[in-house]
């Protein structure tokens, strides 16, 4: 064999990647907690460095096999450079990613299982990428080479779905699956047998003005979850829907105003009905607004035959949805009914919320809340719409766990011993309306962070060490927050 060019060069990089990728392991044991603005920033980068090492790993593997295979003449050296590029890129992004972890935005298990098997996986490609040195001066050592590789590309599959569960949900990848399931064990009905009603203008109805029209929240006085109530008026007095007149139907009237204007329904922000929507609501509505005419007899009618064929798909898919996020929060409660006694809570459906989201409540008399009870809540945190958990120990620097529950509108923290340090935390909630503080030891200074909360319409601060005067000023400075020197609801 001739002598390979550069091996010296080939040599001191081959041993140099392989100490880098052992030492990667370090890593995850490595802490930094003030990591300064620049690196934060590198940090943000990950997601878009990751993919280079995933796909130059592939294409590495790809072009190895056919190299085997198809075109033995191929030199080994574009194999070298697509595993340099993989294997550089991957230390990139593991440090990215080093850095965003270190930022504290994430939590949880999974994702210190994807830092470990991210690293595990430079770890994996230095050593590839060294043994393919090693092969090419030494021509020893072949085999070991493209068992790492293989092994490598499984590993970089493994982490980027980690990485992917914690960016999208765990159940992001089968959701469709999931949806090919439920299909497969609905009783398909036959044509014939749908209702107009039930089966496309009440998933319409559902899917686009149900969540600002219910029992619970009725903008506008008007609830359009059941079919008598569609009959009714809102603070309007005008009936959402009267058989056999659009013009009547205060709904319909909304719906085909133009967007621009104030009373159109939904209301800005959300996307308009579509044509075909519009056309099946104004059909229903003009043909009687009956709930037992069937599918089937509206299709004579030329003009809605077209519609119901573009709407059906959708709505067969808006239903599995439904039906699979039907299943999926049930298991969450199930789960959550094992768990939450364990940790002295209890939980319950929240019948405020939209969308069935729970509620969480210290259990009587209440137990004393701690961090790792609140880390072992972490994958249900985006669950819960409402947490009550007056006299439960919690410190202010638990209020860092529950400000990662996003989506809860109502808080209930009387009796615990926080002075309001952490309220920082709790300002970054998006969602969070009432806030009950009462007996509590939040002071002046802290108190004003109240003021930057996005949502917050009530906050209830009896027997606290906030003074009149700050009180005073909180309600000037921001006169949407209703400040309540009341005990306040405990539920
Ligand atoms: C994002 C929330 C939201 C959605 C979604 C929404 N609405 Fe409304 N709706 C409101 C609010 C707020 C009002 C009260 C203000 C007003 O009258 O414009 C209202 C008022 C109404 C009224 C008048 C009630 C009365 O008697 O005064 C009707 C009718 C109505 N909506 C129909 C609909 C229909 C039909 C849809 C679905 C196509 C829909 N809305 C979707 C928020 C919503």
């Amino acid at each position: 064999m001739s002598q390979t060019r550069f091996a010296g060069a080939r040599r001191g990089i081959g041993i140099a990647a392989a100490v880098i990728g052992v030492a990667l392991l370090t890593l995850p044991f490595t802490s930094l907690s003030d990591a300064p603005l620049l690196l934060l920033f590198v940090g943000r980068l990950h997601p878009l460095v990751l993919h280079f090492p995933i796909v130059a790993s592939l294409l590495a593997l790809g072009l190895e096999v056919s190299r085997l295979f198809f075109f033995k003449k191929l030199p080994i050296v574009f194999t070298e450079i697509l595993i340099a590029v993989a294997t550089v890129s991957a230390w990139v992004t593991i440090g990215a990613g080093y850095f965003l972890y270190a930022s504290g935005d994430y939590s949880g298990e999974m994702i210190v299982q994807h830092f470990w098997a991210g690293t595990l996986t430079g770890t994996g490609l230095s050593i590839a990428f060294a043994l393919l040195l090693y092969y090419h001066t030494t021509g020893r050592l072949y085999a070991a080479f493209l068992a790492a590789l293989v092994v490598t590309n499984g590993m970089v599959a493994y982490a980027s779905h980690l990485g992917g569960s914690v960016t999208h949900g765990q159940e992001y990848l089968a959701e469709y699956l999931d949806m090919m399931r439920a299909k497969g064990a609905s009783v398909g009905r036959s044509e014939q047998e749908l209702l107009l009603y039930a089966d496309l203008v009440s998933p319409v109805i559902e899917a686009r003005c149900a969540s600002c029209h219910n029992r619970q929240r009725a903008k506008g006085g008007l609830a359009m979850d059941s079919y008598q109530q569609l009959f009714g008026a809102g603070d309007s007095n005008k009936p959402a829907i009267v058989p056999g007149s659009v013009t009547k139907s205060e709904a319909l009237a909304r719906i085909h105003l133009p967007e621009s204007d104030d009373e159109h329904m939904p209301p800005e922000g959300k996307s308009p009905l579509t044509a075909d929507e519009i056309a099946l609501l104004t059909y229903w509505v003009e043909s009687g607004a009956s709930d037992t005419t069937r599918v089937w007899g509206a299709r004579g009618v030329d003009s809605v035959r077209a519609v119901f064929d573009r709407l059906m798909p959708e709505l067969q898919k808006y239903q599995l949805r439904t039906a699979v996020s039907q299943k999926k929060n049930a298991v969450v409660y199930e789960q959550l009914q094992q768990l939450a006694p364990s940790l002295g809570l209890t939980v319950a459906r929240d019948s405020l919320s939209e969308d069935n989201k729970l509620r969480l409540s210290s259990s009587v008399p209440p137990h004393r809340l701690t961090d790792e009870s609140l880390r072992k809540l972490a994958p249900y945190y985006l669950d819960f719409s409402s947490l009550s958990l007056p006299s439960s120990g919690i410190e202010d620097d638990h209020l860092y766990y529950l400000a990662q529950m996003t989506n809860v509108r109502t808080l209930f923290l009387q009796k615990n011993s926080i002075d309001g340090s952490g309220l920082v935390y709790l300002s970054n909630m998006p969602a969070l309306e009432t806030l009950n503080l009462s007996f509590t030891r939040i002071d002046d200074r802290n108190a004003l962070e109240l003021l930057k909360f996005p949502r917050l319409k009530k906050v209830y601060l009896f027997r606290t060490n906030v003074s009149p005067d700050v009180i005073k000023a909180i309600r000037r400075y921001k006169p949407g927050l209703e400040v309540l020197e009341e005990s306040g609801p405990y539920r």
